[in-house]
C-alpha cells in the first residue's frame, strides 16, 4: 500500500514488482538492500526521480550517485552514447575500458564500484553525476537488489539509504530510523552481510587510485593485472586538510552518531589503557551514558580497567557477536572511577566480534545502537587491520570521531 510503511517479504515477487512499478512510475525513491548497506535507488534515466534522491536524504546535490547495474549488458547500453542506440545493445561492441575488465571478472557482482567515462550524450539523468564527467557503477550481489533492477530495466543510482551525516543503514529497521516521512517503500532484505560500502576506484587514472576504501581490499585489487600499484586517494581524519578530497562525498561530514565518538588506535589493549576520566568529559554525575564498542572478546575473567576507571563487577557474561544474522546485544552495568569508587554512570557496552568481517558488519549497528540508547559519548576500539576490509572500518571511524569531537 502507498502512501504507509510496507516493509514486505525479502524474497516475495510482488513485493518486488510493485517496488518495479513504483520506481517506474514515481519520483520517491525506495529503499533496497545489498550486500554492503540498504541503498536508496531512483530510476537512473530519469530527473525528477533522481532528484527525488536528493530531497529525501537531503544530500548536496554536488555530490554524485553512484548507479547499479543487473548485468553487463545494461552497463554496455549505458557506455553507449544516447544518439548511437537504437534501442537494442550491441553486446559485442563493448565500450569498458580494459583496465576494469579483470576486476569485473572477479569482483562482480560484488562490493567494487568503478568510475566510468560518461558519454555525450548520456543517458544518465545529469544529476546522477553532479557535472563530473565520469559515472560510479558497480553490481550488486544480492539477488533481490538485481532482480529489482532488472524489473525497472534501467541501472538505478542509488547513495546509501541513510539521512546525509548519519551511519549508513544495514537494516530496514535503521532505513525507517531516518527517512520515516521521505519516503514511501522499503524492500526488506534483512541485514547487510559486508556492513561497509563498497570500495570505489578509479581505473582512468594512472595509476588506478583507490577513492574510498570498501567491501574489497587494497590488497585483493593489487592482485589483479594492471592494478598491482593502486594508490590511495582518500584521506583519513589522521591525514585531513592536505589535499582536497577527489571522491565527492569525503568532504562531508560522515558516519556521525548524536553522541561523541573517541577512537583508540592503539594496538591493544589500548581502549583499556586509553580512557582517562579528562577524556570522558562528562559531568561527574551517575547519569552518564558510555558507550563501548569493542572489538575484541572479552577477555576471560577480571573486569574491564579503562585508565582510572573501573566496572566495579561484571553483571553478566560477554556478548560474543558471531553469528551475523544475531541482533547486536548490549550489556550494561555502572560505571565507576576508580579507586574511589564513585559512580559515573551506565556503561553500555557492545562486542562486535574479533576478525575484521564481522566488525564490518557489525560497525555501523552499533554506533546506531548506543545512539538509541542514549550514550552521551562512545568508546570505540580501533585495532583491526588496516590491510583487509579493516581499512573500510577504520576509515569510517576516524570520520565519525574527527567530525563530532569539536
Ligand atoms: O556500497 C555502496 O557503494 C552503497 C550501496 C547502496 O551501493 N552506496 C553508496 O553510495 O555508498 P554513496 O552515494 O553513499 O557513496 C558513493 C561514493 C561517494 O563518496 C561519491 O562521492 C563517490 O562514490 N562517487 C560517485 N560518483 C563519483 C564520480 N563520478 N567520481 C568520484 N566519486 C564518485
Ligand atoms: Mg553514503
Amino acid at each position: 500500500k502507498i502512501g504507509e510503511w510496507e516493509v514486505s517479504q525479502s524474497q516475495s515477487a510482488k513485493a518486488l514488482q510493485d517496488a518495479a512499478h513504483y520506481l517506474k512510475t514515481k519520483d520517491i525513491p525506495v529503499a533496497f538492500p545489498t550486500e554492503t548497506v540498504y541503498g536508496l535507488g531512483a530510476d537512473a534515466t530519469r530527473s525528477a526521480a533522481v532528484k527525488g534522491i536528493y530531497s529525501a536524504k537531503g544530500r548536496p546535490s554536488d555530490n554524485p550517485l553512484i548507479i547499479h547495474v543487473a548485468d553487463l549488458d545494461m552497463l554496455r547500453h549505458i557506455l553507449q552514447p544516447a544518439a548511437e542506440s537504437n534501442g537494442t545493445t550491441n553486446g559485442s561492441y563493448d565500450r569498458i575500458p580494459d583496465i576494469y575488465k579483470p576486476l569485473i571478472e572477479r569482483f562482480w557482482p560484488g562490493p567494487l564500484t568503478i568510475l566510468m567515462p560518461n558519454p555525450t550524450p548520456s543517458k544518465l539523468a545529469p544529476e546522477v553525476t553532479a557535472g563530473l564527467k565520469t559515472f560510479g557503477v558497480r553490481m550488486p550481489a544480492t539477488p533481490l537488489a538485481r532482480s529489482l533492477i532488472k524489473l525497472v530495466g534501467a541501472p538505478l543510482a542509488a547513495p546509501s539509504a541513510n539521512a546525509s551525516t548519519k551511519p549508513s543503514p544495514t537494516t530496514a529497521a535503521h532505513v525507517l530510523e531516518d527517512l520515516d516521512g521521505r519516503i514511501e517503500l522499503i524492500l526488506d532484505g534483512g541485514s547487510c552481510l559486508v556492513g561497509v560500502e563498497s570500495t570505489v576506484v578509479d581505473g582512468l587514472c594512472d595509476p588506478p587510485v583507490v577513492l574510498r576504501p570498501g567491501g574489497v581490499s587494497i590488497d585483493e585489487l593489487r592482485k589483479c593485472p594492471g592494478w598491482e600499484s593502486v594508490e590511495k586517494a582518500y584521506k583519513d581524519h589522521s591525514e585531513a586538510g592536505k589535499a582536497a578530497p577527489r571522491a565527492p562525498g569525503m568532504k562531508y561530514k560522515h558516519y556521525s552518531p548524536k553522541a561523541r565518538v573517541v577512537l583508540y588506535e592503539a594496538t591493544y589493549p589500548g581502549l583499556h589503557e586509553g580512557i582517562d576520566h579528562q577524556d570522558l568529559e562528562l559531568k561527574d554525575n551517575s547519569n552518564n551514558k558510555v558507550g563501548v564498542i569493542r572489538t575484541r572478546y572479552w577477555q576471560s575473567g577480571g573486569g574491564l580497567v579503562c585508565g582510572n576507571l573501573r566496572e566495579q563487577e561484571r553483571l553478566t557474561e560477554p556478548v560474543e557477536f558471531e553469528n551475523q544474522s544475531v541482533e547486536l546485544q548490549v550489556r550494561d552495568a555502572d560505571l565507576y572511577i576508580s579507586p574511589g569508587g564513585v559512580s559515573i554512570g551506565k556503561l553500555l557496552d557492545i562486542s562486535i566480534g574479533k576478525d575484521s568481517r564481522s566488525i564490518a558488519h557489525g560497525l555501523f549497528s552499533a554506533l546506531r545502537e548506543l545512539d538509541r540508547l542514549g550514550a552521551d559519548v562512545i568508546f570505540v576500539e580501533g585495532t583491526v587491520d588496516d590491510e583487509d576490509i579493516g581499512a573500510a572500518v577504520m576509515n569510517r571511524l576516524r570520520k565519525a570521531a574527527s567530525q563530532t569531537k569539536s
